[in-house]
C-alpha cells in the first residue's frame, strides 16, 4: 500500500503542504489559521459550531470537476479533513488592483449596509456571505436567512446583514475566484490524483485517511483502537470541550465511494458519507419530510460538515434523523474487515443510548430508504427552544396508511427525546390500528402516549413538558392529515 505522510491543501493562492511531526493532525482549521499573523480574522466564539465567528469556506472539486463553495465552522474541522480543497478565509476576499485594496462585492455591501459594529462576528459573516455569492444569483429571503443561521451576532441587529447579503447577491457571479477556477481545478486534481491513503503523526496522535473504504476496513483492523470521525461535528467537540486526546484517528473524509447516491425501483441509496446538506437537496422532492426536518437541523455550516452515518453513528437520543429513518423503514448497510456485508433495519440497529450493533471492525457504509408508496404520509416534527440552530427537546416521525373509509391500516409513531434511544410508541400505533382517524381516537391514542414513555427533566425541559409535546405532536400529525 503507498502511503503519503503529509496533507496539501490551496491557501493564499498557494499550495500549502504540512508534515506534523510537531502539530497534532486533529489541530482545527481555526487554530491554525490564528497561529498565522495574515489569518487572524477568523475568530473564535464558542469552539462548538454554534456561532459562526470561525466561517471560512472550503471550494473543492465536484463530481463534475467544478468548484462547490462550501462554508463551515472552522473550529470543529480537523485539518486532514481540508486536503485537496482550497481555503478561503476573509484576508483572501479582497484584491489589489492599481496599487489600491478593492473590497469584494459581499465586503463592499456590509460597509454600506452598516452590517457591523464591534466586527468581531463580521469575517464569518462576510464568508458566509461569500458562499451564498458564489452559489446563488437573486436569492430568495429564505436562502439569504438559511445561509446566515450559523452566524451569530450580538451588536448589529440582523436587518442590516440580511439587507447587506441580499444585495450582494444580486450579481452576474463573477468574481477573482471565477477567472482563477479552472487553475485552481487543475491543481486540486493533482493532489488528489495519486488517491493513495495518507498516514500523519504528531504530538502523539496517529491520523489515517484511507483514499478507499477497504483501506480504512484494513486499518480499522490494524487499529482496533482507533476513532473513526466523518464530518467531526460530535467529535470535534470533545477536543474542544472536553480536551480529550484521540491517539488514533481514521478520518472517512477522503473516501469518495461513501460520499455516493443512488436509486433503484424500490429505493434510494445515501453513502454514509454524505453531507447533510447534501442529504437535504437530494431529498427535497423524494422524501419531502426528510428535506423539512434537514432544513432545521443545526445551520447550513454544520450541514455542510455532518454526515447521514455520522448521525447514526451516534445514536444520539435527539438524532434527528433517526425517528424519520424508522418511519422511512429505512436499513443501514454494514462492511467488516473481512468482506462481510450486513444490512439492519435502522430500528435494530439502534439499540440503547448511544449504543448500536456495530462491531468494532464495521463500517456503516449507506444507508437505504424504500420509496415510500403514494398511499403512505410520512411526516416529521422537531420542537426546540428556538426553531435555528438548536438540537431537539422532542422530536417526531409519523407514518400513516389509511383507507378509503378513512380506516388506519398501518401507523407508526416514532420519538426523538422521550426514552434513551429512539422509540416507538407502540401501544398507541396498536390502539389506532384498524380505527377509524378521528379526533375521539387520536385524542385516546394521545392519552396513551403520555402514560408509555418516562422521558427525562433535564435542561431543555421537564418531563411532563415533553410529555404533553409529544401527545400535541400527534394532534398536529391528525390536523393535518385530517379531512374535516
Ligand atoms: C452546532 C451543532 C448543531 C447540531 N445540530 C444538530 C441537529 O439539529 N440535529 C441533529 O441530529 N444533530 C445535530 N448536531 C449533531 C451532529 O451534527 C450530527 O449528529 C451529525 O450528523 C454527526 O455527523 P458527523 O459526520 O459530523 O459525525 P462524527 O462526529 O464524525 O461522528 C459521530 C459518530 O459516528 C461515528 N461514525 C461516523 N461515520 C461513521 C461510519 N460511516 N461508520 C461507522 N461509524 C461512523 C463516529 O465514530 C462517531 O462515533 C449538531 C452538532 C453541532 C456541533
Ligand atoms: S467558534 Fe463558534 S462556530 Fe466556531
Ligand atoms: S458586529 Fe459585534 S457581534 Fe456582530
Amino acid at each position: 500500500m503507498i502511503v503519503k505522510k503529509h496533507i496539501e491543501f490551496i491557501l493564499d493562492g498557494k499550495i500549502h503542504r504540512i508534515e506534523f511531526g510537531n502539530l497534532k493532525p486533529s489541530t482545527t482549521v481555526l487554530n491554525y489559521l490564528r497561529s498565522f499573523d495574515n489569518h487572524k480574522g477568523v475568530k473564535e466564539g464558542c469552539a462548538e459550531g454554534d456561532c459562526g465567528a470561525c466561517t471560512v469556506v472550503l471550494a473543492s472539486l465536484d463530481e463534475k470537476g467544478k468548484l462547490s463553495f462550501e462554508a463551515i465552522d472552522s473550529c470543529l474541522v480537523f485539518l486532514p479533513m481540508i486536503h485537496g480543497k482550497q481555503l478561503i478565509t476573509v484576508e483572501n476576499l479582497s484584491i489589489k488592483e492599481k496599487g489600491e485594496r478593492q473590497l469584494h462585492s459581499v465586503q463592499k455591501s456590509m460597509v454600506i449596509h452598516n452590517g457591523s459594529q464591534c466586527g468581531y462576528c463580521t469575517p464569518g459573516i462576510v464568508m458566509s456571505t461569500f458562499a451564498l455569492y458564489k452559489n446563488h444569483t437573486k436569492p430568495s429571503l429564505d436562502v439569504v436567512l438559511d445561509s446566515l443561521t450559523g452566524n451569530l451576532c450580538r451588536c448589529t441587529g440582523y436587518n442590516s446583514i440580511i439587507k447587506a447579503a441580499q444585495q450582494a447577491c444580486q450579481h452576474n457571479g463573477k468574481d477573482q475566484y471565477s477567472y482563477t477556477e479552472e487553475q485552481i481545478c487543475k491543481t486540486l486534481s493533482t493532489i488528489k490524483e495519486d488517491k493513495v491513503d495518507i498516514e500523519l503523526e504528531g504530538e502523539g496522535q496517529k491520523y489515517f485517511l484511507p483514499a478507499s473504504i477497504q483501506s480504512a476496513l484494513q486499518l480499522m483492523q490494524e487499529n482496533p483502537e482507533a476513532l473513526i470521525v466523518s464530518g467531526a461535528t460530535d467529535i470535534a467537540l470533545r477536543q474542544t470541550k472536553k480536551r480529550e486526546h484521540f491517539p488514533v484517528i481514521i478520518g472517512l473524509s477522503a473516501i469518495d465511494e461513501v460520499r455516493e447516491y443512488s436509486e433503484n425501483d424500490e429505493q434510494l441509496i445515501f453513502g454514509a458519507g454524505m453531507s447533510m446538506e447534501k442529504v437535504k437537496l437530494l431529498s427535497k422532492h423524494k422524501l419531502p419530510a426528510l428535506y423539512q426536518m434537514l432544513s432545521v437541523f443545526g445551520s447550513l455550516q454544520i450541514r455542510n460538515l455532518a454526515t447521514l452515518g455520522g448521525n447514526i453513528g451516534s445514536a444520539s437520543p435527539i438524532g434527528d434523523s433517526l425517528p424519520l429513518l424508522f418511519a422511512y423503514n429505512a436499513s443501514v448497510n454494514l462492511l467488516d474487515s473481512e468482506g462481510k456485508k450486513r444490512t439492519i433495519p435502522i430500528e435494530d440497529f439502534i439499540t440503547g443510548y448511544r449504543q448500536t450493533l456495530l462491531k468494532k471492525n464495521e463500517l456503516i457504509v449507506s444507508v437505504c430508504i424504500p420509496k415510500p408508496s403514494q398511499d403512505i404520509t410520512i411526516s416529521s416534527y422537531k420542537v426546540s427552544r428556538r426553531k435555528d440552530l438548536d438540537i431537539s427537546t422532542v422530536s417526531a416521525a409519523f407514518s400513516l396508511k389509511m383507507n378509503t373509509d378513512g380506516i388506519v391500516e398501518d401507523i407508526m409513531l416514532v420519538y426523538g427525546g422521550m426514552a434513551a434511544k429512539t422509540q416507538k410508541a407502540i401501544k398507541a400505533g396498536e390502539y389506532l390500528k384498524g380505527k377509524i382517524w378521528s379526533l375521539k381516537n387520536i385524542e385516546h391514542a394521545m392519552s396513551i402516549i403520555e402514560d408509555e414513555f418516562t422521558p427525562l427533566t433535564d435542561a431543555r425541559s421537564d418531563a411532563s413538558t415533553r410529555r404533553i409535546a409529544a401527545s400535541n405532536l400527534l394532534l398536529k400529525f391528525f390536523s393535518e392529515t385530517h379531512s374535516a
